[in-house]
Protein backbone atom coordinates (compact mmCIF):
# COMPACT_ATOMS: atom_id res chain seq x y z
CA UNK A 1 0.00 0.00 0.00
CA UNK A 2 3.10 2.19 0.30
CA UNK A 3 4.35 4.42 -2.16
CA UNK A 4 7.55 5.33 -1.39
CA UNK A 5 8.32 9.39 -1.09
CA UNK A 6 11.08 11.64 -0.51
CA UNK A 7 13.03 11.97 3.05
CA UNK A 8 11.18 14.33 4.48
CA UNK A 9 12.00 15.86 8.14
CA UNK A 10 9.62 17.25 10.52
CA UNK A 11 11.11 20.02 12.18
CA UNK A 12 9.88 21.65 15.42
CA UNK A 13 11.81 25.24 15.89
CA UNK A 14 12.20 26.77 19.29
CA UNK A 15 8.72 26.48 20.52
CA UNK A 16 7.95 28.25 23.42
CA UNK A 17 4.16 27.66 24.79
CA UNK A 18 2.73 28.85 27.74
CA UNK A 19 -0.73 28.46 29.85
CA UNK A 20 -2.36 31.48 30.86
CA UNK A 21 -4.79 31.22 34.54
CA UNK A 22 -6.16 34.28 35.34
CA UNK A 23 -2.93 36.42 36.03
CA UNK A 24 -0.81 33.67 36.71
CA UNK A 25 1.62 32.38 33.27
CA UNK A 26 2.58 28.84 33.45
CA UNK A 27 5.68 28.45 31.06
CA UNK A 28 5.33 24.57 29.93
CA UNK A 29 7.78 24.61 26.64
CA UNK A 30 10.59 26.72 27.16
CA UNK A 31 12.16 26.38 23.49
CA UNK A 32 11.66 23.16 22.27
CA UNK A 33 13.43 21.84 19.01
CA UNK A 34 13.38 18.35 17.67
CA UNK A 35 14.27 17.08 14.64
CA UNK A 36 12.12 13.76 12.98
CA UNK A 37 13.37 11.66 10.01
CA UNK A 38 11.93 9.06 7.62
CA UNK A 39 12.29 5.96 9.60
CA UNK A 40 13.37 6.92 12.25
CA UNK A 41 11.96 6.60 15.97
CA UNK A 42 12.63 9.95 18.03
CA UNK A 43 12.19 9.66 21.51
CA UNK A 44 11.13 12.55 24.05
CA UNK A 45 11.70 10.81 27.39
CA UNK A 46 11.13 12.79 30.74
CA UNK A 47 9.40 12.41 34.12
CA UNK A 48 5.92 13.48 34.76
CA UNK A 49 5.10 17.00 33.81
CA UNK A 50 8.05 17.56 31.66
CA UNK A 51 6.14 19.13 28.65
CA UNK A 52 6.13 15.69 26.81
CA UNK A 53 2.43 15.85 26.37
CA UNK A 54 2.38 19.83 25.14
CA UNK A 55 4.48 18.82 22.43
CA UNK A 56 2.51 16.23 20.68
CA UNK A 57 -0.75 18.35 21.59
CA UNK A 58 0.91 21.16 19.92
CA UNK A 59 1.98 19.26 16.96
CA UNK A 60 -0.85 17.75 16.23
CA UNK A 61 -2.76 21.34 16.34
CA UNK A 62 -4.97 19.71 19.50
CA UNK A 63 -3.76 22.36 21.94
CA UNK A 64 -6.32 24.26 23.30
CA UNK A 65 -5.80 27.96 22.95
CA UNK A 66 -6.95 29.76 25.52
CA UNK A 67 -5.60 28.78 28.42
CA UNK A 68 -2.68 27.60 26.11
CA UNK A 69 -0.91 30.30 24.30
CA UNK A 70 2.04 29.96 21.31
CA UNK A 71 4.42 32.22 22.11
CA UNK A 72 6.99 31.38 19.54
CA UNK A 73 8.75 28.48 17.15
CA UNK A 74 8.03 26.66 13.90
CA UNK A 75 6.56 23.12 13.09
CA UNK A 76 8.07 22.82 9.28
CA UNK A 77 6.93 20.01 7.43
CA UNK A 78 7.47 19.92 3.70
CA UNK A 79 9.07 23.72 4.02
CA UNK A 80 5.70 24.82 5.27
CA UNK A 81 5.27 26.01 8.67
CA UNK A 82 2.20 24.26 10.07
CA UNK A 83 1.69 26.59 12.47
CA UNK A 84 1.08 29.50 10.12
CA UNK A 85 -0.82 27.87 8.00
CA UNK A 86 -4.97 28.33 8.17
CA UNK A 87 -7.04 25.80 9.87
CA UNK A 88 -8.64 24.13 7.71
CA UNK A 89 -5.14 23.47 5.53
CA UNK A 90 -3.62 22.31 8.96
CA UNK A 91 -6.18 19.96 9.56
CA UNK A 92 -5.63 18.53 6.05
CA UNK A 93 -2.47 17.75 7.26
CA UNK A 94 -3.01 16.53 10.56
CA UNK A 95 -4.42 13.12 9.95
CA UNK A 96 -2.88 12.94 6.51
CA UNK A 97 1.26 13.52 6.90
CA UNK A 98 1.27 13.57 10.57
CA UNK A 99 -0.94 11.37 12.99
CA UNK A 100 -1.19 10.19 16.40
CA UNK A 101 -2.01 7.72 18.82
CA UNK A 102 -2.71 8.19 22.34
CA UNK A 103 -2.13 6.06 25.58
CA UNK A 104 -5.80 5.84 26.35
CA UNK A 105 -7.69 4.75 22.66
CA UNK A 106 -10.70 4.38 24.65
CA UNK A 107 -11.19 8.13 25.14
CA UNK A 108 -10.02 8.43 21.40
CA UNK A 109 -12.00 5.97 19.63
CA UNK A 110 -15.80 7.53 19.39
CA UNK A 111 -17.83 5.03 21.40
CA UNK A 112 -21.85 5.41 19.58
CA UNK A 113 -19.57 4.73 15.83
CA UNK A 114 -18.81 1.40 14.48
CA UNK A 115 -15.46 0.85 14.21
CA UNK A 116 -15.98 0.65 10.13
CA UNK A 117 -17.07 3.94 10.18
CA UNK A 118 -14.30 5.64 12.16
CA UNK A 119 -11.37 4.51 9.79
CA UNK A 120 -13.42 4.65 6.70
CA UNK A 121 -14.22 8.35 7.40
CA UNK A 122 -10.24 9.29 7.56
CA UNK A 123 -9.91 7.23 4.19
CA UNK A 124 -13.20 9.63 2.74
CA UNK A 125 -12.03 12.58 3.81
CA UNK A 126 -8.46 12.92 3.55
CA UNK A 127 -7.93 10.39 0.32
CA UNK A 128 -11.35 10.88 -1.42
CA UNK A 129 -11.83 7.52 -1.50
CA UNK A 130 -15.45 5.73 -2.22
CA UNK A 131 -16.96 3.92 0.60
CA UNK A 132 -16.49 0.20 -0.97
CA UNK A 133 -12.90 1.11 -1.23
CA UNK A 134 -12.50 2.61 1.83
CA UNK A 135 -13.88 -0.72 3.53
CA UNK A 136 -11.39 -2.76 1.31
CA UNK A 137 -8.71 -0.44 2.86
CA UNK A 138 -9.79 -0.55 5.56
CA UNK A 139 -9.08 -4.63 5.88
CA UNK A 140 -5.57 -4.27 4.23
CA UNK A 141 -5.09 -1.76 7.31
CA UNK A 142 -6.07 -4.40 9.96
CA UNK A 143 -4.01 -7.48 8.05
CA UNK A 144 -1.14 -4.81 8.36
CA UNK A 145 -2.07 -3.90 12.02
CA UNK A 146 -2.51 -7.85 12.53
CA UNK A 147 -6.09 -7.50 13.65
CA UNK A 148 -7.86 -10.84 12.50
CA UNK A 149 -11.35 -11.12 11.34
CA UNK A 150 -11.54 -7.67 9.51
CA UNK A 151 -15.04 -7.75 8.34
CA UNK A 152 -16.65 -8.68 11.92
CA UNK A 153 -14.10 -5.75 13.37
CA UNK A 154 -15.85 -3.62 10.96
CA UNK A 155 -19.00 -3.80 12.10
CA UNK A 156 -18.32 -3.61 15.83
CA UNK A 157 -18.65 -0.96 18.49
CA UNK A 158 -15.23 0.00 20.42
CA UNK A 159 -16.58 -1.23 23.53
CA UNK A 160 -17.14 -4.80 21.90
CA UNK A 161 -13.29 -5.04 22.07
CA UNK A 162 -10.41 -5.88 23.51
CA UNK A 163 -7.72 -3.36 25.06
CA UNK A 164 -4.94 -4.71 22.62
CA UNK A 165 -7.51 -4.91 20.09
CA UNK A 166 -8.30 -1.19 20.64
CA UNK A 167 -5.09 -0.20 20.71
CA UNK A 168 -4.57 -1.62 17.15
CA UNK A 169 -7.37 -0.02 15.97
CA UNK A 170 -6.36 3.28 17.05
CA UNK A 171 -3.15 2.36 15.19
CA UNK A 172 -4.78 1.11 12.28
CA UNK A 173 -7.16 4.92 11.80
CA UNK A 174 -3.83 6.69 12.61
CA UNK A 175 -1.88 4.60 9.66
CA UNK A 176 -4.72 4.90 7.67
CA UNK A 177 -3.92 7.89 5.34
CA UNK A 178 -0.22 6.63 4.93
CA UNK A 179 1.19 9.62 7.39
CA UNK A 180 4.80 10.27 7.15
CA UNK A 181 5.33 11.10 10.87
CA UNK A 182 3.51 8.92 13.67
CA UNK A 183 3.25 10.62 17.67
CA UNK A 184 2.87 8.27 19.79
CA UNK A 185 2.13 9.89 23.79
CA UNK A 186 2.71 6.71 25.92
CA UNK A 187 0.83 4.75 23.57
CA UNK A 188 1.53 1.57 25.51
CA UNK A 189 1.79 2.49 29.48
CA UNK A 190 -1.81 1.45 30.43
CA UNK A 191 -1.49 -1.97 28.55
CA UNK A 192 -0.02 -5.17 29.99
CA UNK A 193 3.41 -6.25 29.90
CA UNK A 194 2.50 -8.96 27.21
CA UNK A 195 0.46 -6.94 25.17
CA UNK A 196 3.27 -3.46 25.09
CA UNK A 197 5.68 -5.73 23.74
CA UNK A 198 3.41 -6.70 20.93
CA UNK A 199 2.36 -2.69 20.41
CA UNK A 200 5.80 -1.89 20.41
CA UNK A 201 7.01 -4.42 18.16
CA UNK A 202 4.14 -4.02 15.76
CA UNK A 203 4.97 0.16 15.57
CA UNK A 204 8.49 -1.07 15.28
CA UNK A 205 7.42 -2.94 11.98
CA UNK A 206 5.15 -0.29 10.72
CA UNK A 207 7.92 2.71 10.61
CA UNK A 208 9.85 0.01 8.64
CA UNK A 209 7.03 -1.01 6.10
CA UNK A 210 5.54 2.45 6.15
CA UNK A 211 8.65 4.12 6.23
CA UNK A 212 7.57 6.55 8.59
CA UNK A 213 9.37 9.06 11.24
CA UNK A 214 8.08 8.18 14.99
CA UNK A 215 8.13 10.53 17.72
CA UNK A 216 7.72 8.06 20.93
CA UNK A 217 6.85 9.54 23.82
CA UNK A 218 7.49 7.42 27.16
CA UNK A 219 8.87 8.19 30.84
CA UNK A 220 9.97 4.70 30.37
CA UNK A 221 13.73 4.40 29.47
CA UNK A 222 13.75 0.50 29.03
CA UNK A 223 11.56 0.74 26.44
CA UNK A 224 13.19 3.92 24.87
CA UNK A 225 16.66 2.22 24.77
CA UNK A 226 14.76 -0.74 23.08
CA UNK A 227 13.12 1.30 19.96
CA UNK A 228 14.39 3.97 19.76
CA UNK A 229 17.30 5.48 16.66
CA UNK A 230 17.51 9.08 18.54
CA UNK A 231 16.39 10.16 21.74
CA UNK A 232 15.88 13.65 23.23
CA UNK A 233 15.69 14.33 27.15
CA UNK A 234 12.83 17.18 28.46
CA UNK A 235 12.95 18.59 31.64
CA UNK A 236 11.15 21.55 32.88
CA UNK A 237 9.48 22.73 29.16
CA UNK A 238 13.73 22.45 27.76
CA UNK A 239 15.59 20.02 25.89
CA UNK A 240 18.36 19.37 28.04
CA UNK A 241 20.30 16.49 26.37
CA UNK A 242 19.49 14.81 22.68
CA UNK A 243 21.78 12.14 21.03
CA UNK A 244 21.55 9.06 19.02
CA UNK A 245 20.24 5.97 21.27
CA UNK A 246 23.81 4.45 21.55
CA UNK A 247 25.46 7.87 22.91
CA UNK A 248 23.19 8.75 24.98
CA UNK A 249 23.26 5.67 26.48
CA UNK A 250 26.72 5.01 26.86
CA UNK A 251 27.97 8.37 27.01
CA UNK A 252 25.49 10.72 28.57
CA UNK A 253 26.44 14.40 29.24
CA UNK A 254 23.46 16.02 31.61
CA UNK A 255 23.44 15.10 35.21
CA UNK A 256 19.49 14.67 34.74
CA UNK A 257 20.19 11.89 31.71
CA UNK A 258 22.42 10.58 34.51
CA UNK A 259 20.19 10.40 37.12
CA UNK A 260 17.36 9.38 35.01
CA UNK A 261 19.67 6.29 33.69
CA UNK A 262 21.08 5.34 37.20
CA UNK A 263 17.26 5.10 38.23
CA UNK A 264 16.15 2.15 35.45
CA UNK A 265 15.55 -0.58 37.09
CA UNK A 266 17.95 -3.69 35.78
CA UNK A 267 18.21 -7.16 36.17
CA UNK A 268 21.76 -7.26 37.90
CA UNK A 269 20.46 -4.89 40.54
CA UNK A 270 18.10 -6.95 41.85
CA UNK A 271 17.37 -7.07 45.41
CA UNK A 272 19.10 -3.70 45.69
CA UNK A 273 17.47 -0.38 46.38
CA UNK A 274 16.26 1.49 43.12
CA UNK A 275 17.77 4.92 42.55
CA UNK A 276 15.31 8.03 42.07
CA UNK A 277 15.80 11.45 42.13
CA UNK A 278 15.14 13.22 44.48
CA UNK A 279 12.50 15.89 44.19
CA UNK A 280 10.31 16.32 41.25
CA UNK A 281 9.86 18.11 37.91
CA UNK A 282 9.10 21.64 38.70
CA UNK A 283 5.31 23.18 38.07
CA UNK A 284 5.56 24.77 34.94
CA UNK A 285 4.10 28.18 36.89
CA UNK A 286 7.18 28.45 39.28
CA UNK A 287 10.54 27.08 37.06
CA UNK A 288 13.69 28.12 38.99
CA UNK A 289 16.02 30.61 37.17
CA UNK A 290 19.13 29.91 35.77
CA UNK A 291 19.07 26.18 35.08
CA UNK A 292 16.26 24.33 35.76
CA UNK A 293 17.35 21.28 37.13
CA UNK A 294 19.39 23.03 39.66
CA UNK A 295 17.45 22.55 42.27
CA UNK A 296 18.10 18.42 42.11
CA UNK A 297 21.51 18.35 40.90
CA UNK A 298 24.15 17.23 42.75
CA UNK A 299 26.54 18.96 40.90
CA UNK A 300 24.87 22.32 40.82
CA UNK A 301 27.39 25.61 41.67
CA UNK A 302 26.44 29.18 41.72
CA UNK A 303 26.30 29.72 38.27
CA UNK A 304 23.25 27.27 37.82
CA UNK A 305 20.96 29.31 40.19
CA UNK A 306 21.27 32.46 37.75
CA UNK A 307 22.30 31.58 34.19
CA UNK A 308 20.64 29.53 32.08
CA UNK A 309 22.77 26.80 30.19
CA UNK A 310 23.05 27.27 26.28
CA UNK A 311 22.68 24.00 24.12
CA UNK A 312 25.71 23.17 22.89
CA UNK A 313 27.30 20.63 20.63
CA UNK A 314 29.55 18.01 22.55
CA UNK A 315 31.59 14.80 21.13
CA UNK A 316 32.62 14.83 17.62
CA UNK A 317 31.66 13.37 14.18
CA UNK A 318 28.24 13.41 15.44
CA UNK A 319 25.65 15.58 16.56
CA UNK A 320 25.15 15.34 20.33
CA UNK A 321 24.23 18.39 22.18
CA UNK A 322 23.16 18.96 25.69
CA UNK A 323 22.36 22.41 27.63
CA UNK A 324 24.78 22.32 31.17
CA UNK A 325 27.47 24.51 32.36
CA UNK A 326 29.65 21.18 33.50
CA UNK A 327 29.96 19.32 30.54
CA UNK A 328 33.47 17.50 30.45
CA UNK A 329 34.47 17.98 34.44
CA UNK A 330 31.45 16.95 35.92
CA UNK A 331 31.87 12.69 36.05
CA UNK A 332 34.68 13.10 38.18
CA UNK A 333 32.64 14.94 40.51
CA UNK A 334 29.57 12.73 40.53
CA UNK A 335 27.81 12.13 44.12
CA UNK A 336 31.48 12.71 46.32
N1 LIG B 1 -4.34 22.68 29.98
C1 LIG B 1 -3.35 23.05 30.81
N2 LIG B 1 -3.47 24.12 31.62
C2 LIG B 1 -2.49 24.50 32.46
N3 LIG B 1 -1.30 23.88 32.55
C3 LIG B 1 -1.10 22.80 31.78
C4 LIG B 1 -2.12 22.32 30.88
N4 LIG B 1 -1.64 21.21 30.23
C5 LIG B 1 -0.39 21.03 30.73
N5 LIG B 1 -0.07 21.97 31.65
C6 LIG B 1 1.21 22.09 32.39
O1 LIG B 1 2.29 21.94 31.47
C7 LIG B 1 3.33 21.16 32.05
C8 LIG B 1 3.66 19.99 31.13
O2 LIG B 1 2.57 19.06 31.11
P1 LIG B 1 2.54 17.77 30.19
O3 LIG B 1 1.16 17.22 30.26
O4 LIG B 1 3.05 18.10 28.84
O5 LIG B 1 3.55 16.79 30.93
P2 LIG B 1 4.02 15.31 30.47
O6 LIG B 1 5.50 15.38 30.29
O7 LIG B 1 3.19 14.85 29.33
O8 LIG B 1 3.71 14.45 31.80
P3 LIG B 1 3.18 12.92 31.93
O9 LIG B 1 4.40 12.05 31.88
O10 LIG B 1 2.56 12.92 33.30
O11 LIG B 1 2.20 12.65 30.84
C9 LIG B 1 2.84 20.75 33.44
O12 LIG B 1 3.41 21.63 34.40
C10 LIG B 1 1.37 20.92 33.36
O13 LIG B 1 0.82 21.22 34.62
MG1 LIG C 1 1.85 13.25 29.07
Amino acid sequence: MQEKRSDSTLEIKNLNISFIQGEKEANALRGISLSLKRNEVHSLVGESGSGKTVTSTCIMGLLPTPPGRINSGQIILNDQDLLLLEEKDQRQIRGKEIAMVFQEPARYLNPTLKVGDQITEMLILHLGMGKGEALDRALEIFDLVGLDGGKRILDSYPHELSGGMKQRIMIAIAISCNPAFLIADEPTTALDVTLQLQILKLILSLKNTLDMGILFISHDLRVVHDISDWVSVIYAGRIVESASREKLFSDPKHPYTRLLLESIPDADKRGKRLQTIPGKVPDAEDIPGGCAFHTRCPLAEDICKTVQPETKEVGEGHSHTTACHFIGKQWKQWKN
